[in-house]
């Protein structure tokens, strides 16, 4: 073998040494706490923090809830939230609604898009607060109560 290529093999021996050491340390490494959200299954799963917030505040004035009304506490520390965890079936609830409204907004009102880009930007027509108007269960009849009022006053 001429110097030349024993040269060549020493080089290529040590390059694949370091690419499977790397790999192996890699693989040894302890996995990282992934960071941000990890089961978005209707908004973006590359959303970033600040809209995912605000989006959730929306969520809490709309309804008049708490985080915790729809997210259920911690296994491990019942004074936390577990956001990612579904335990609680009231946000399965809430993804079934941000669906119904990503389609009335589509195919009534021709709003396309992803949930997140159109809610922050206030493309959508038809919103949580449309239909909850702060409540938990939106009102299916005008409130007889009010409406008397309101005739007291015209009169
Ligand atoms: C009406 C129910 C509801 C309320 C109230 C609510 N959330 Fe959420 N939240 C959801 C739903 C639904 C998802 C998952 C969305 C999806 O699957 O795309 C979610 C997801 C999240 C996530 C991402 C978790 C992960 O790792 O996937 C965070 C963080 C979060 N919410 C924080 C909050 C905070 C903070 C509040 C209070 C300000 C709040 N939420 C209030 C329904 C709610
Ligand atoms: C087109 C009207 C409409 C829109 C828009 C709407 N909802 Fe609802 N929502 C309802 C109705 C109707 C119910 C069932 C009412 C009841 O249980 O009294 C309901 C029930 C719920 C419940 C369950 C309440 C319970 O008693 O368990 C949650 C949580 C909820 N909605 C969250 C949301 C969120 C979050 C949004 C926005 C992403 C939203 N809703 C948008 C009409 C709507």
């Amino acid at each position: 073998m001429n110097t030349f290529r024993k040269k060549k093999m020493i080089a290529t021996l040590v390059i694949v040494g370091i690419v499977a050491f790397g790999s192996l340390s890699f693989s040894q490494a302890p996995q990282p706490h992934r960071e941000g959200p990890h089961n978005l299954k209707v908004l973006p799963k590359n959303i970033d923090h600040t809209t995912l917030i605000a989006i959730m505040h929306d969520f809490t004035s709309a309804l008049n809830y708490h985080c915790g009304d729809c997210h259920a506490a911690s296994p491990t520390n019942p004074k936390e939230l577990d956001f990612a965890s579904d335990a609680n079936p009231k946000k399965d609830v809430a993804r079934h609604m941000m669906k119904m409204m990503m389609k009335i907004n589509r195919k009534f009102f021709k709003v396309k898009g992803d949930f997140a880009a159109n809610y922050v930007n206030a493309k959508y027509e038809v919103t949580c607060y449309t239909c909850h108007h702060g409540n938990e269960h939106p009102l299916t009849f005008p409130d007889m109560k009010k409406m008397e009022h309101m005739m007291m006053e015209k009169q």
